[in-house]
């Protein structure tokens, strides 16, 4: 197959991009390399992939020829957009909008003009949920975002539903439940953690760290977007991926104490507007629809991270 990857370069992306190579797929990637985090990891993440069966586009999907890009593509992974739910307030929401809604309607609308498409897989969050009603939450209780960045998201997905309903594009959003494991990006919480466990640095803590994650390892993502593409859902169709932890951001520190046989020196300060209390995903829908369920627990999954985290900052 033909597939076309958008935020390549990224955390989720370039990992994906590793796993369709592998399969033998070939792959166009695109990314903007913007400077949310440091480019220098984007680029080496793209340095990692290697050029054989893959090609890469630098270039932002508000102005690129989408429609030449898409020529003769079978699957569409689109992974790009703003992350980071604490940053999405104030004059930055329009580098949310832009990035996330815009982008994703213009690649939609390329999408209606290409036949080969099969699948459209967009990466949604466990973001659009907000501080859930119910936990598990389930797909079809009602999403209330808690940050601008999730309203974005969510707006996105919602796009991706109408266009499947209107004029029958293939959609099928993914909502990520925190994604972690090697090369995440840096100012999520398990590479800070981490890297100060490492290289014996002060862990700062939004709040008391009594919030819960759902916490889920990088290649059951990556997987769940394969199943995706390969396996037929009806166009529209919103599925949770999460990895099942269910566990508190104290508890992630004893574990990575634990790990990694060292005391962390740890600062609680002031919660962040936007931080939910608590995420977690019913998995029921993807498990029937996709056979997907999760299969790196949190010490695997963290243990794989630490290690990461001693080769790439350890002295
Ligand atoms: C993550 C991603 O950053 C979002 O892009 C994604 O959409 C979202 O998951 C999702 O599930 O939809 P978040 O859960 O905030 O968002 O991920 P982390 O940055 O790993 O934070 C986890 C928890 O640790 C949060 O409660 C956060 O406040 C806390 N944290 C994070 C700290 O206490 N200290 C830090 O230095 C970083």
């Amino acid at each position: 197959m033909r597939a076309l990857v958008t935020g390549a370069a990224g955390f989720v992306g370039s990992t994906l991009v590793k796993r369709l190579i592998q399969d033998g797929h070939d792959v166009i990637g695109i990314d903007a390399m913007t400077d949310y985090y440091e480019v220098s990891i984007k680029r080496a993440n793209i340095s990692s992939i290697g050029l054989d069966r893959f090609s890469f586009v630098e270039g932002d999907l508000n102005k690129l020829d989408l429609v030449s890009l898409l020529q003769g593509v079978d699957w569409i992974f689109h992974q790009a957009g703003q992350p980071g739910v604490r940053k999405s307030w104030g004059e930055d929401f329009a580098i949310y909008t832009r990035a996330n809604v815009d982008a994703t309607q213009r690649l939609l609308e390329a999408v209606r003009q290409i036949d080969t498409v099969k699948r459209f897989v967009y990466a949604s969050s466990s973001s659009v949920y907000g501080d859930a009603e119910r936990y598990p939450t389930q797909e079809t209780d009602r999403p209330q975002p808690m940050s601008p960045y999730g309203v974005t998201k969510l707006s996105a997905e919602h796009l991706c539903c109408l266009y499947a309903e209107n004029f029958g594009v293939p959609t099928v959003s993914l909502r990520y439940f925190t994604v972690y494991g090697p090369g995440q990006r840096t100012d999520m919480a398990f590479t800070r953690f981490t890297k100060a466990a490492v290289l014996d640095e002060k862990i700062q803590i939004y709040g008391n760290g009594e919030q819960i994650r759902d916490f889920t390892y990088v290649d059951d993502v990556v997987d769940a977007n394969v199943r995706a593409a390969q396996i037929d859902s009806p166009a529209g169709s919103v599925f949770n991926v999460a990895g099942g932890s269910n566990t508190s951001v104290n508890e992630v520190l004893d574990l990575l104490g634990e790990l990694s046989e060292t005391s962390l020196s740890v600062d609680y300060g002031e919660k962040i507007a936007g931080d939910v209390y608590r995420t977690g995903g019913n998995t029921d829908q993807i498990r029937n629809a996709l056979g997907w369920s999760a299969q790196v627990g949190l010490r695997e999954g963290l243990e794989q991270q630490l290690n990461w985290a001693r080769t790439t900052f350890g002295g």
